[in-house]
């Protein structure tokens, strides 16, 4: 649907409501990267990193936690009290998003990975008020993951209205959706965006099985 894939070096956000399959189309690019000898890492804002990787070894039998000891993988739980970033009611929204940035840099410093996950940053811009600050933050957090030249997905849910804001300042946006047709649910894909491809201009079937995310040829209407 993109022609070939992701470019290098680039950010791509995965947009979907709840359920659609952005945490699992992340993960599956993290652990085909490592299959492929690319070295990957995953920054979890929202859920912790246990839960994570729990879910994806019985959901798929992706084994998350073998590739982290083998020192292909770096999972970085930012509820982790040691990182000291800490995420409660009572710590400006702007504030931790700039040492959010700091610590994705300093990781992406030390582990040098090809391949990065962030899962879900959503609440964390929706609590911001001015849009503008939204846009400088996501500026520059992009700015740095760019930067580094590691190859990015960045997760987005849909509640809360800031998914433009971060679709605006990524290479490329891909959305997830259910479709009803008839009495049935039916999982799509499309791309909203590449910046230096061509895409399909077409709404696709998106399959999860045991093997993971597949996208099927077909259009999910009739
Ligand atoms: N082995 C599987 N076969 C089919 N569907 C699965 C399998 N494992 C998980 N799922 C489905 O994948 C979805 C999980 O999507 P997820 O990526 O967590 O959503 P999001 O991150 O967008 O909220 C759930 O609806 C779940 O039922
Ligand atoms: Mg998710």
């Amino acid at each position: 649907m993109v022609g070939g894939g992701f470019h290098q070096g680039t950010v791509n956000t995965i947009t979907g409501s709840s359920g659609t399959g952005k945490t699992v189309f992340a993960s599956q690019f993290i652990h085909y990267g490592i299959g492929q000898g690319e070295k990957g890492m995953i920054i979890t804002p929202s859920e912790s990193a246990e839960y994570m990787k729990r879910e994806m070894m019985s959901s798929f039998g992706w084994d998350f936690g073998a590739m982290e000891k083998e020192g292909m993988l770096s999972i970085i739980d930012v509820t982790d009290p040691v990182l000291r970033l800490q995420k409660s009611i009572d710590v400006d929204p702007v504030d931790f998003l700039i040492n959010f940035r700091k610590l994705v840099e300093r990781k992406l410093e030390e582990e040098k990975p090809k391949r990065l996950f962030i899962d879900d940053l959503t609440a964390f811009f929706m609590a911001v008020e001015a849009p503008f600050k939204v846009r400088s933050l996501t500026d520059d957090l992009f700015g740095t993951i760019r930067a580094s030249g590691v190859t990015s997905v960045v997760t987005i849910g849909t509640a809360f209205g800031t998914n433009q804001f971060l679709e605006y300042g990524a290479d490329s946006a891909t959305m997830l959706n259910r479709e009803r047709i008839g009495n049935t649910l039916i999982r799509s894909i499309y791309i909203m965006k590449m910046r230096g491809s061509k895409i399909a201009n077409s709404i696709r079937v998106l399959d999860i099985s045991d093997d993971g995310l597949s996208v099927s040829t077909l259009s999910p209407y009739p």
